[in-house]
């Protein structure tokens, strides 16, 4: 059995996966965060292992960047493993100027230049938006943890290096919080085959003061927004 993306056997994933876009951020977190975490597939050097979150099966995955990738993926672990709950786990770029480097962003709903929604809506324009209940669960235990989050907008860009510099100005006067790109994919897809889905974002890099991460603060931020992640969606 597999997928064309997936080699894992039926059962191998937990109902809940957290899906970062980079394969080796997935490693670090089965192999540091998790325990007794397996390898499950592995097609295109794209890991993805299940283990346990305080005794509870838990599953991470890479994506790869942008919607097309992370769709593929997400795609198959909902219709073929049963996978229940989607949760990106990521980076955002930050245009809101209320956001800091490092603060938390929950995608209560995502715009984007994409047309992925619009293929699958006839056309029209569909509400991007999370699980409700992904969103309260992670907002909650933030709030317990006394973990400042901030809860919006966030765009999810085709390209990376797009040609318009007065997108952000743009996004900025619609009051969107912060830029990644695989969001607003995850969430219609997650409508179409009738799974959760939500996305938790670091701000990497803010695109209007220019300051970003070094490495080593990416990876400590991103692991203490992960502790925080399971803690709401797995260890509850
Ligand atoms: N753009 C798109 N995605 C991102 C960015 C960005 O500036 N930063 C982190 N992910």
């Amino acid at each position: 059995m597999g997928t064309p993306h997936i080699s894992a056997k039926p059962g191998d994933f937990a109902e809940t996966v957290l899906l970062p876009g980079d394969p080796l951020r997935a490693l670090h977190i089965a192999t540091t965060l998790l325990d007794d975490a397996v390898e499950v597939t592995r097609v295109r050097a794209m890991g993805g292992y299940t283990g346990t979150w305080r005794g509870r099966r838990v599953s991470v995955m890479g994506t790869g960047m942008g919607i097309p990738s992370s769709s593929i993926y997400a795609t198959e672990l909902v219709r073929e493993y049963g996978v229940k709950r989607l949760v990106r786990i990521g980076t955002c770029g930050g245009v809101a100027d209320s956001l800091q480097l490092g603060d938390i962003v929950l995608g209560i709903g995502a715009c984007t230049d994409s047309g992925v929604n619009r293929a699958r809506f006839k056309g029209m324009d569909y509400a991007a938006v999370a699980s409700y209940g992904l969103l309260a669960a992670v907002a909650n235990e933030a709030q317990r943890q006394n973990i400042a989050v901030q809860v919006g907008n966030l765009f999810s860009a085709d390209l990376f290096y797009g040609p318009d510099p007065t997108m952000v100005d743009t996004l900025a006067a619609m009051n969107i919080l912060g830029i990644e790109m695989e969001a607003a994919g995850l969430y219609g897809l997650a409508a179409q085959y009738g799974a959760e889905a939500l996305t938790v974002c670091a701000v990497s890099d803010h695109l209007r003061t220019h300051q970003s991460w070094s490495p080593e603060q990416r990876q400590l931020g991103v692991d203490a927004m992960v502790r925080l992640v399971l803690e709401a969606v797995v260890g509850a």
